[in-house]
């Protein structure tokens, strides 16, 4: 834990004075420890949604929702972007530190190494429906994993965890290929060791078994860029719930498994599918502020997706590089001129003016352009977030690891306002 700030919360109620420690952090609020607040108060907090609760102790990734930042390691997203690749931050999110030449080329070996599936996998894909939405198929098959991988389920060897760790980073590019494949009829493709992660990953959905493909190093990189930008994101939805899960010392696969069924909902990673079918929907750039109206409208449950962020009241960070890719990505593809951008563009020009949006702080998120290039890249809007879930799965195994290792840790168990009836006596159903 980091040390206390010499500075104390006191906390008074029905006369009765507790005093609590205050921690700082090396950027962000600090955190007052209330441990001991029932014990010494009788009181629980209350905070649905967590808007004011830290859950754990973190070293991996920093976000300031009002300036907008986000570092991964302490080093700023848009420099890793431009600068580093989706391996090499792979290996900063888990160990802490960039790697050395000899040590980004022994984890790209142990990743590249890991890539197939068991045989036996292809049957469980099998199983699924055709029409079944790939995110079903993808959290089925990473909670099939432990039943694949036995021999690094024990999350208390560390050689387990770290075998776990690399497989999943390794494997979830083909599971959510295989997925995509399977949904729309085409052979498997088996994944390619003289490929990088992100071609390797394009090859795996889009090459077929009779003719050549050759990945556009220009829309590998963009799809490394992806990856990168949604690898890690703090203490969000679907890395608390895979912390959660892990927090019982269930198995590392069937954690991520929890993360992938938390992120697929559209208030978090399923917003990058919504947004593109809202844009869809929207049809015409005449038409956007009729839905940015929509929005404002109490009576309305409409949502612009793709904009608002429960920490960032400021620009996106990871949007700012997202519009300069979908660009890229559009001019390199010959559609500057895909209608979809088009009213992208308007919808961002017109909401970022909007008093409404500007009052409530609602800027576009990652998810708003995500979608944009995975559509230029040939991917249907059902493999949106899928393709979060792998690039995200680097997140919450560091996160996972952090916890497991973390003295402190304890199973997550939060407490309640109870506000049901009171108690009262069972009653024979003839005198009801
Ligand atoms: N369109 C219109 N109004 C909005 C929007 C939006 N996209 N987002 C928030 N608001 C309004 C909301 O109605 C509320 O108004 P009021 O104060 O009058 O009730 C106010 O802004 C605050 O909203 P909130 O729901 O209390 O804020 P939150 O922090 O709980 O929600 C959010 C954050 C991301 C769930 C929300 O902004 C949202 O639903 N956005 C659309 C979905 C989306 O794009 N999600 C992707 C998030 S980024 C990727 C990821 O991390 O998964």
């Amino acid at each position: 834990m980091t040390d206390s700030s010499n500075r104390s919360a006191t906390i008074i109620l029905d006369n009765k004075s507790v005093e609590f420690p205050v921690y700082d952090a090396v950027h962000g609020p600090s955190v007052i420890d209330i441990r001991k607040l029932y014990s010494q108060m009788g009181v629980f907090t209350y905070d649905p949604g967590y808007t004011s609760t830290g859950s754990c102790e973190s070293k991996i990734t920093f976000i300031d929702g009002d300036e907008g930042e986000l570092l991964y390691r302490g080093y700023p997203i848009d420099q890793l972007a431009e600068n580093s690749h989706y391996l090499e931050v792979c290996y900063l999110l888990l160990y802490g530190d960039l790697p050395n030449a000899a040590e980004l080329e022994d984890f790209e070996d142990r990743v590249t190494r890991h890539t197939m599936l068991h045989e036996q996998m292809q049957y469980f894909f099998r199983g699924f429906r055709r029409d079944a939405h790939p995110m079903a198929i993808v959290c089925g098959v990473v909670g099939a994993m432990s039943a694949f991988y036995h021999d690094s389920t024990d999350i208390n060897d560390p050689w387990q965890r770290e075998v776990a760790s690399i497989r999943m980073i390794a494997k979830l590019p083909t599971i959510c290929a295989w997925a995509f494949k399977y949904s729309i009829g085409q052979p498997f493709v088996y994944p390619r060791n003289d490929l990088d992660y992100a071609a390797n990953f394009l090859h795996m959905c889009f090459a077929v078994p009779c003719e050549e493909y050759i990945v556009d190093p220009i829309l590998a990189r963009a799809m490394d860029r992806i990856m990168t930008l949604h690898a890690d994101h703090e203490q969000n939805a679907s890395t608390s719930t895979v912390r959660l899960a892990g927090s019982s010392h269930a198995n590392p696969f069937a954690c991520v498994a929890a993360g992938v069924a938390s992120l697929w909902g559209p208030a978090h990673g399923g917003a990058n599918q919504a947004c593109l079918e809202m844009l869809r929907e929207i049809g015409t750039v005449d038409r956007v502020g009729e839905y940015v109206k929509k929005a404002q409208d109490p009576d309305d449950d409409f949502r612009l997706m793709g904009f608002g962020h429960r920490v960032y009241k400021n620009f996106d960070p990871r949007a700012k590089v997202m519009q300069q890719t979908a660009r890229e990505v559009l001019d390199l593809l010959g559609t500057g001129d895909n209608e979809v951008l088009k009213i992208a563009q308007a919808l961002e020009k017109v909401a970022l003016e909007d008093e409404y949006f500007i009052s409530k702080k609602l800027y576009p998120n990652v998810d708003f352009y995500s979608g944009i290039i995975l559509e230029a890249l040939g991917f249907p809007t059902s493999m949106f977030t899928p393709i979060f879930a792998l690039s995200r799965t680097v997140g919450w195994i560091a996160q996972w690891k952090e916890m497991i290792e973390d003295p402190v840790q304890k199973i997550g168990r939060p407490r309640q306002l109870y506000t049901g009836a009171p108690q009262r006596d069972y009653v024979d159903v003839e005198e009801r």
